[in-house]
């Protein structure tokens, strides 16, 4: 996929289209990126010196912390619809989390609450009421998968060359099982957390956090909580993912696309089918379901951030990129629509469309008194639900179809991830210690939607980030077949979040560096 040296030419640019270089640049597609600050000026963060507990675990440690995930894999904490939730196996991991983790259901200083029967609430209490608590966020539930196209068994959990195999092994048992073993390997080192913090583990993510984030969002507002910042999944280091930049680099999503489900319907009188009428319900919605397949809601390019971040970025590539990107003012339209192109970048230009159900018919022989097609929509940030539903309706343009929307969100505001801001500072300084092959951290969009959007009125930033390594062939096995993660980078994500926790006790946020230069 990745074809180093591509980017810097702009005839294969444009000739190639949807290959590899179009997918360097939905990389840096809405991305400022940033070089890291030389180690000295990061002094004084979190805990330092003899404090500073090191991230060292031993071979005892290491075993029964993979054991413990697989186990977890093992449990088919399936959400199949929000009516239809695997109870049994839900119920089973608040047992497993208890017997793998007992210094967290021990400690004092840390209250444990189940909410709405499945889903987890941490509260660690800090010994500094000042500094501002922040949230971990993770979800126990999984997508269905059935056991065909696997090399092993989806709930297996089985270890293979060096991988752990199974259903929510990157998404996102991998994260609540590791926050939990972060937490639990410091508490058996003593410590105490100087800021507080939350760990929210929500158990129907899949199907919309209707019970789980949603109640606990509520819960922690009725209590009057505001938190400085939450990390939920959502951003990856991408690796393999730009020709021409050849190392990884970390990508933090600090907003997500809104989304709506919409029903169309078109009701028609029956009749029986020796004499029809001229359009059935079915021919009037099909006829509307194609007209919004073959048009396209508008091409956002330049109406986001992503424009003037092509034309900042422009001094990391070579000649004629570089031309290129300074002067979008002439290239804009070939760039916008080359990013359209792939589904990928597409998805970051605009609303998508997704047609995503269709039903009619009651007997083969009955004229259909009703037809029902469902469209889902992920809503780009520079639109709302209202002007992407007044769209969906000019392109429809017929009367007889009726709406219903099913349920719609708007696309989130940017988190800030300036200077300032502190959770994101907390977790490009973390990215430094644990990854020191990454060279550049970037914000960007996540095109899906995680549990963070409900906690929106209690937290001052939602960032989206999963501390594992992604190659654009492993971003396929989300919800896909042989979902697996590396021994070493389960080990890595449970030593990044042992660090991060205590990157946290900290005051400060660091100053602007003067050998940082934001592009
Ligand atoms: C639900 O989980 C239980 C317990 O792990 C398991 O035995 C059962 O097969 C699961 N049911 C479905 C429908 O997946
Ligand atoms: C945030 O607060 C507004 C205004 O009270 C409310 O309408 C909205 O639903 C809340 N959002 C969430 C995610 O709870």
């Amino acid at each position: 996929m990745a074809e180093p040296g591509a980017a810097a030419s702009a005839g294969r640019l444009l000739a190639m289209g949807v290959t590899g270089t179009v997918l360097a640049l939905v990389a840096v597609l809405l991305l400022r990126t940033a070089t890291f600050p030389e180690p000295d000026e990061l002094r004084g963060w979190g805990r330092t010196g003899a404090s500073r507990i090191p991230a060292q675990f031993s071979e005892a440690e290491r075993t029964a912390m993979k054991e413990a995930l697989k186990e977890a894999i093992q449990m088919p904490t399936v959400s199949f619809s929000s009516e239809n939730i695997n109870t049994t196996a839900l119920a089973e991991f608040g047992e497993h989390i208890r017997k793998v983790f007992p210094f967290l259901f021990s400690t004092s200083f840390i209250q444990h609450e189940v909410v709405e029967q499945y889903s987890h609430l941490f509260t660690i209490h800090g010994s500094d009421p000042k500094l501002e608590p922040y949230m971990l966020l993770a979800h126990i539930d999984v997508v269905p998968a059935p056991n065909d196209g696997w090399e092993v068994p989806p709930f297996s959990g089985l270890e293979r060359d060096g991988f752990i195999y199974g259903r929510g092994t990157i998404d996102n048992k991998n994260s609540a099982m590791a926050i939990l073993q972060a937490m639990e390997l410091l508490l058996r080192r003593n410590y105490v957390p100087q800021r507080s913090f939350y760990i929210s583990l929500g158990h129907d993510e899949e199907v919309s956090g209707t019970y789980g984030a949603q109640k606990i969002a509520a819960l922690l507002e009725s209590r009057g909580i505001e938190l400085s910042f939450i990390i939920d999944e959502g951003g990856y280091i991408m690796d393999d993912f730009i020709p021409g930049f050849e190392k990884p680099f970390a990508w933090i999503s600090v907003s997500e696309k809104g989304g709506m489900n919409l029903m169309l319907q078109v009701d028609s009188d029956p009749g029986h089918s020796s004499m029809p009428p001229k359009e059935t319900s079915i021919g009037i919605l099909a006829a509307a379901v194609s007209r919004l397949e073959k048009t396209p809601m508008p091409n956002m390019f330049g109406y986001g951030t992503e424009k003037s971040i092509l034309e900042q970025l422009a001094g990391q590539f070579g000649f004629p990129l570089n031309i290129i990107l300074t002067n979008l003012w002439i290239f804009g339209p070939i760039m916008s629509r080359i990013l359209e192109k792939s589904p990928a970048t597409n998805a970051m230009v605009r609303t998508t469309v997704a047609l995503t159900m269709f039903n009619s018919g009651i007997k083969v022989n009955v004229i259909p008194p009703t037809a029902q097609a469902t469209i889902n929509l992920r809503i780009h940030p520079a639109q709302t639900v209202p002007e992407v539903l007044e769209i969906v309706r000019n392109v429809v343009a017929d009367d007889r179809v009726r709406y219903h929307v099913l349920n719609a969100f708007d696309p989130l505001p940017l988190s800030p991830h300036d200077n300032e801001a502190f959770g994101y500072q907390l977790l490009k300084r973390t990215i430094r210690d644990v990854f020191p092959e990454v060279t550049a951290v970037v914000p960007g969009i996540c095109v899906g939607n995680t549990d963070a959007r409900h906690y929106t009125n209690i937290s001052k930033g939602l960032y989206r980030f999963n501390p594992i390594a992604l190659n654009p062939q492993s971003f396929k096995s989300f919800h896909g077949l042989n979902e697996k993660i590396s021994i070493q980078a389960y080990e890595t994500q449970v030593a990044f979040l042992f660090e991060l926790i205590q990157n946290a006790d900290t005051e400060k946020v660091p100053r602007p560096h003067s050998a940082e230069h934001e592009l």
